[in-house]
């Protein structure tokens, strides 16, 4: 069909306002934005972080040729680029990294043959860009502990040369944070004090290169979740707002990471984990649903970004051909989750609208693998679906409701805002002995519960290098598991923890370290000076076995509803529900009206269910799931 003028007067209009800036001054550069999911291929749950530039491109051109129609877009390598692959190096090994003279990271040279000659990532980013891919990569938070005792200068890239400030001339030792190490990596990154000029310059220094060598995402680790630093995500966020380029900004990992948090960095960024690592076993894929339930409970799928929309992230898709979390060996072994479960894992990333990034290794990607990844029913949803929501309209075979069954009760350490007043709950008390505690009572309406109380400790005995910080921890104390063992609380896990281990709180020997301090504030508040936020305790409601039934429901683009089960169960189960009950699920449908006939075909089995008026019901195998596609009139 041949445009009518009209529409032709409308997108010239369109096209006229947004060069006029009427939509904010960030949508400047308009071409490749987050209007809906990013997607595409990462580097880590196959090479974890030995990927070198041969592997990676030839992931990259079979991305190009059997995933890119399919919108997988973005290539990202992975976390270490910079990292020597010699012996002793690993996850958080110290003085293996290649840095520049201004404390940056360079690709190593070995890994990345292209990178010699102070290329970088440059030839890598022309030969992917050329595919017609776009590339990313992984980036730490703050500085490296190397370039830190190396106390490189800083380049003020609007001079070219070194920073300075009244003519003193600014080093790295001046705005590195040593006690902010990075938690999960002590030796490998620290933050930097992104309020300062100096550590301002240092980022921007960091982040202008990589837009010189043509990156077109950042997956920023380490300051988000439990790692959380707003000074440095918003700083960082400026300074890619301000580029003539759009690179989309990703924040990762998302450990306890909680509606009220990520509204503070949802409208700085284009995605953010709302999870630890995924990994493929099944408690990892069942942990996503409460937490992909709450975000969009809190209207955070498709909340304003960076560059359009910005998306809560579930992780990689660990299909395929993988390796193992923190190892130093390429892919080298079968995903572990059966077909059902991976399924179940695609189903719900795609209909909570999560990035899909694949992680297999491309070059032994087998066809049932590419069959689910590439799924076009899925695909739609995840790109174009809204409203998309958790459903509790459905009953199992018994007969009774989700919503009546009783649920058994876990309870977790989390953090949050200090201004969220979920976080107030927390009081000293005396123990009788010489110890002091610190006590959640949480919410005093449930007093036959023991309170969760941890022992209260001054720090320990300051070293030399300790004392540098010691007034920044005045009134701070150290928390211990028991009163006897110096194990205290951190805010932080010092591992990187995959989704399923991080809901038990963390503790290690006690340190002198900004992530081990703490505070308890007048208001009921326990403050952390590691990343500013405040200790809470969630309750979580855990499904037995007999009621894990899940639904997710969204509507289409074209007016189709989309209506998924999932069965956690460890056995097959009926699931069934009313189509009346989609009204309330719904805005602007009238399922009430008895007359409200829906056609309807089940995704996974090709099932046709021809006209469905009432119910819908099917067996749905142990950790599988089904996927309806209603069109109702
Ligand atoms: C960061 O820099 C600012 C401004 O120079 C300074 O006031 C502040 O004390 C510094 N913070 C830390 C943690 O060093
Ligand atoms: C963006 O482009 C403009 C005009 O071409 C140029 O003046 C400016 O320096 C560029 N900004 C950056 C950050 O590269
Ligand atoms: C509790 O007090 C702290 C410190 O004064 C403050 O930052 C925080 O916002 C307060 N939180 C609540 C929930 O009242
Ligand atoms: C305490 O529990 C009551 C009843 O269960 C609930 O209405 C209230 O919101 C809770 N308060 C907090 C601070 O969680």
């Amino acid at each position: 069909m041949r445009p009518s003028f009209s529409s032709f007067l409308l997108t010239f209009l369109f096209g006229l306002l947004l060069q006029r800036g009427i939509f904010g001054a960030r949508f400047r550069g308009v071409k490749e934005q987050a209007w809906s999911p990013p997607r595409g291929w990462n580097s880590y749950d196959s090479f974890c972080w030995t990927v070198s530039e041969e592997e990676f491109l030839q992931n990259a051109r079979l991305v190009a040729q059997h995933l890119r129609t399919h919108g997988y877009e973005y290539v990202v390598v992975d976390y270490l680029w910079y990292r020597r692959k010699v012996n002793g190096a690993g996850v958080d090994s110290l003085g293996f990294d290649v840095i520049d003279e201004w404390g940056r990271m360079i690709p190593d040279p070995d890994r990345w043959p292209s990178s010699r000659g102070g290329k970088g990532f440059s030839e890598v980013a022309e030969i992917v860009h050329g595919m017609g891919l776009k590339f990313g990569i992984h980036v730490m938070r703050g500085m490296s502990t190397q370039a830190f005792n190396a106390n490189t200068p800083i380049l003020d890239i609007t001079t070219g040369k070194a920073y300075e400030e009244n003519g003193q001339k600014w080093l790295a030792k001046d705005v590195g944070i040593k006690e902010r190490a990075c938690a999960w990596m002590k030796h490998g990154f620290m933050g930097v004090n992104s309020t300062s000029g100096a550590g301002r310059a240092f980022l921007r220094s960091l982040y202008q290169q990589y837009a010189d060598w043509g990156v077109d995402f950042v997956k920023h680790d380490c300051v988000f979740g439990d790692d959380l630093d707003l000074d440095e995500i918003s700083y960082v966020s400026k300074v890619l707002s301000e580029l003539n380029h759009s690179v989309l900004y990703s924040l990762s990992p998302g450990t306890s990471v909680t509606p009220a948090m990520a509204k503070s960095v949802s409208g700085l960024v284009d995605m953010y984990r709302i999870t630890g690592d995924d990994w493929d076993t099944w408690g990892d894929v069942t942990s996503h649903f409460d937490i992909s339930r709450d975000f969009s409970a809190a209207d955070m799928i498709g909340a304003q970004g960076l560059h359009g929309k910005s998306w809560p992230d579930l992780d990689m898709l660990p299909l395929g051909w993988l390796t193992n979390p923190g190892s130093n060996e390429g892919p080298h072994r079968k995903c572990n989750l059966n077909i059902d479960e991976q399924r179940t894992q695609m189903t719900l990333w795609s209909i909570a609208k999560s990035p899909l990034m694949f992680g297999g290794d491309m070059r032994q990607l087998d066809y049932a693998t590419f069959k689910i990844i590439i799924n076009p029913i899925l695909l739609e949803i995840n790109s174009f679906s809204s409203n998309n929501k958790e459903f509790p309209c459905i009953t199992s075979q018994n007969g009774f409701e989700i919503k009546d069954q009783s649920l058994s009760e876990a309870h977790t350490l989390g953090l949050t805002s200090c201004h969220d007043s979920k976080a107030r709950g927390w009081s000293a008390r005396a123990t009788g002995f010489d110890l002091e505690q610190v006590c959640w009572k949480g919410n005093s309406s449930e007093p036959e519960n023991e309170p969760f109380c941890l022992y209260k400790k001054l720090p320990l005995l300051l070293t030399d290098v300790d004392m540098r910080y010691k007034h920044h921890y005045d009134g701070k104390v150290h928390l211990l598991e028991t009163g006897r063992f110096e194990s205290c609380l951190d805010a932080s896990p010092n591992q990187k923890l995959t989704s399923k281990e991080f809901k038990r709180g963390s503790f290690s020997t006690c340190r002198w370290d900004a992530n081990q301090m703490w505070q308890l504030n007048a208001n009921g508040t326990l403050a952390n000076s590691y990343s500013g936020l405040c200790a809470s305790m969630n309750t979580i409601k855990v499904n037995s076995g007999k009621n894990g039934i899940r639904a997710w429901t969204a509507t289409g683009r074209n007016g189709e509803i989309y209506v998924a089960f999932f069965n956690l169960n460890p056995s097959n189960v009926v699931i069934s529900m009313k189509i009346s009950d989609l009204g309330e699920a719904l805005p602007g449908e009238h399922f009430g009206n008895a007359y409200a006939l829906c056609k309807c075909r089940e995704e996974w089995s090709g099932k046709d269910f021809g006209v469905v008026k009432e119910s819908l019901s099917i067996e749905v195998d142990t950790h599988g799931c089904a996927l309806f596609v209603l069109n109702c009139s």
